[in-house]
C-alpha cells in the first residue's frame, strides 16, 4: 500500500527526496546505477558521433541526451547526470584517456613532480561543460513532463579518485595506490587533501547548476585496511559533507563505499550522509539494524541478476523488497548496470518494484 503526505512545498512530493529525508515512502523510489550506458541503443547510436567518452561528458547536448534516454524510457525516480568519476582528474590536468577494451588510462602520479603537475585552478573552467549540462537536464526534465523526477550530481570520493591517479589506470587491487599509502603517507595525503577540495568545489557547483542530490562513489573503499578506511574514506567523506551541509543545508549526499563490509557501520554513523549505498554482497537483514534509523539504504540488486531476469531476479528483487520495507529505502543495483543487460529486463524489474 502507497504511504502517502501532503507536504507543502512541490519539490518535497518527490519521493527520492522524501526517502533521503527519512521518510519511509512506498513502493520506495528506484533507479540504477549506470543506468545511461551501452545496453541502450540509443545510447550506442549517440556514442557512435563522437570521438571519444570525453568528448560525450563535455558536450552539453549530447550528455543531457543520454541522461535522458533511461527516464524516457523507465520513467525512473532520479536522473543521474552523464558525466564520469575521472573528468575531476581531467580537469586539474592529468590527461586521460579511454582506451576501447581497457578502460581509463591516466600518467600515474607517484612522485612529488607529478603532483605539483595538477593545477585545481583550471578545475572550474575545464567543468564548465558539466555545469551546462546539469542546467540542461533540469530543464529537459520539467519541459518533457518528468515532475517527480529527482536530478542526481556526482562526483567519485576522493579515495576512490586517487586510485587511479596513482595507478594510472583500473585494477584487481589497486596495489601501487596502496602501497603509495604506506610508504609515503605525506604524499597521499596532499592527493587526497587536494581532492577533498576540489571535489567540495565541484558538487558546489553542480548543486548551484540545479543538482537537487548528490551522490559520492567511492567504489573501491573495500581494499583498505580498518586504519586507512577511516583517514582515507571515512575522514574525507565527513569533511566534504560537512563543508556542502555548510553551503547547502537541504541537499542530501548518499554515500556509497563499495565493498566495505562491516566498516559501513562506521561510515554510516560517522559521514553525516543521508544514505549509503549497499553493494551486491551486502546482506541486508544484516546491514540495515546497523544502520542509524535517520540514515536511508540504497542497493543492491546483483547487475547480474539483471541481465538473467525471469524467476532469479524476481526472487532476488522480493527478498530485497521484503527485507526494506517501512524503511527509508531507495531501490538500486548493488552496482553499475553491464552492457550485456537486455532493457526489457530493466522494465520488468522497475514495474516489479512499483507494484510492491
Ligand atoms: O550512472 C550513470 O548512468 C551516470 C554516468 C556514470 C558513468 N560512470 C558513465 C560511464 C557514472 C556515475 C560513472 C561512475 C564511475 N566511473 C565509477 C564509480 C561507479 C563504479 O562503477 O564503480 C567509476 C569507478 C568510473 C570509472 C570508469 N568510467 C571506468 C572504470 C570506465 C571503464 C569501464 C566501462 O564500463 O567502460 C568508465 C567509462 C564509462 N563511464 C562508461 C560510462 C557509460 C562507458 C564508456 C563508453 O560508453 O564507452
Amino acid at each position: 500500500m502507497a504511504i502517502t503526505f501532503t507536504l507543502g512545498r512541490p519539490e518535497m512530493t518527490k519521493a527520492l527526496l522524501r526517502v533521503l529525508r527519512g521518510e519511509p515512502v512506498w513502493p520506495p523510489p528506484v533507479w540504477l546505477m549506470r543506468q545511461a550506458g551501452r545496453y541502450l541503443p540509443e545510447y550506442r547510436a549517440v556514442r557512435a558521433t563522437v570521438p571519444d567518452f570525453i568528448a560525450l561528458c563535455t558536450t552539453p547536448d549530447l550528455a543531457t541526451e543520454v541522461t535522458l534516454q533511461p527516464i524516457r524510457r523507465y520513467a525512473l525516480d532520479a536522473a543521474i547526470l552523464f558525466s564520469d568519476i575521472l573528468i575531476l582528474p581531467w580537469a586539474l590536468g592529468q590527461g586521460l584517456a579511454f582506451k576501447e577494451g581497457e578502460g581509463p588510462v591516466l600518467p600515474p602520479i607517484r612522485d612529488e613532480a607529478a603532483f605539483g603537475l595538477l593545477d585545481p585552478s583550471r578545475v572550474a573552467r575545464n567543468t564548465a561543460p558539466v555545469m551546462e549540462t546539469v542546467r540542461q537536464i533540469r530543464a529537459s526534465l520539467t519541459r518533457e513532463g518528468f515532475e517527480s523526477t529527482t536530478l542526481i550530481g556526482f562526483a567519485g570520493a576522493p579515495f576512490t579518485v586517487a586510485c587511479y591517479m596513482v595507478e594510472g589506470s583500473g585494477s584487481r587491487d589497486f596495489a601501487a595506490t596502496r602501497t603509495l599509502a604506506w610508504q609515503n603517507p605525506s604524499l597521499f595525503d596532499r592527493i587526497i587533501e587536494l581532492l577533498i577540495e576540489t571535489t567540495t568545489q565541484y558538487l558546489s557547483a553542480q548543486v548551484q547548476a540545479g543538482a537537487e542530490v548528490l551522490m559520492l562513489f567511492d567504489s573501491w573503499a573495500g581494499v583498505l585496511a580498518p586504519s586507512r578506511f577511516r583517514r582515507y574514506v571515512i575522514e574525507p567523506t565527513r569533511r566534504i559533507v560537512v563543508a556542502l551541509r555548510e553551503r547547502f543545508p537541504d541537499v542530501p549526499v548518499i554515500g556509497f563505499p563499495r565493498i566495505a563490509g562491516p566498516s559501513v557501520e562506521a561510515y554510516a554513523h560517522e559521514t553525516g550522509v543521508s544514505a549509503v549505498g549497499l553493494d551486491t554482497a551486502m546482506d541486508l537483514a544484516r546491514v540495515v539494524p546497523m544502520l542509524p534509523e535517520t540514515v536511508a539504504a540504497q542497493g543492491n540488486l546483483d547487475p547480474l541478476a539483471l541481465v538473467a531476469g525471469g524467476a532469479a531476479m524476481a526472487e532476488e528483487t522480493q527478498a530485497i523488497l521484503a527485507a526494506m520495507r517501512g524503511r527509508p529505502f531507495i531501490f538500486n543495483l548493488g552496482h553499475g548496470i553491464v552492457p550485456q543487460t537486455p532493457p526489457e529486463h530493466v522494465a520488468a524489474l522497475i514495474e516489479m518494484v512499483r507494484a510492491s
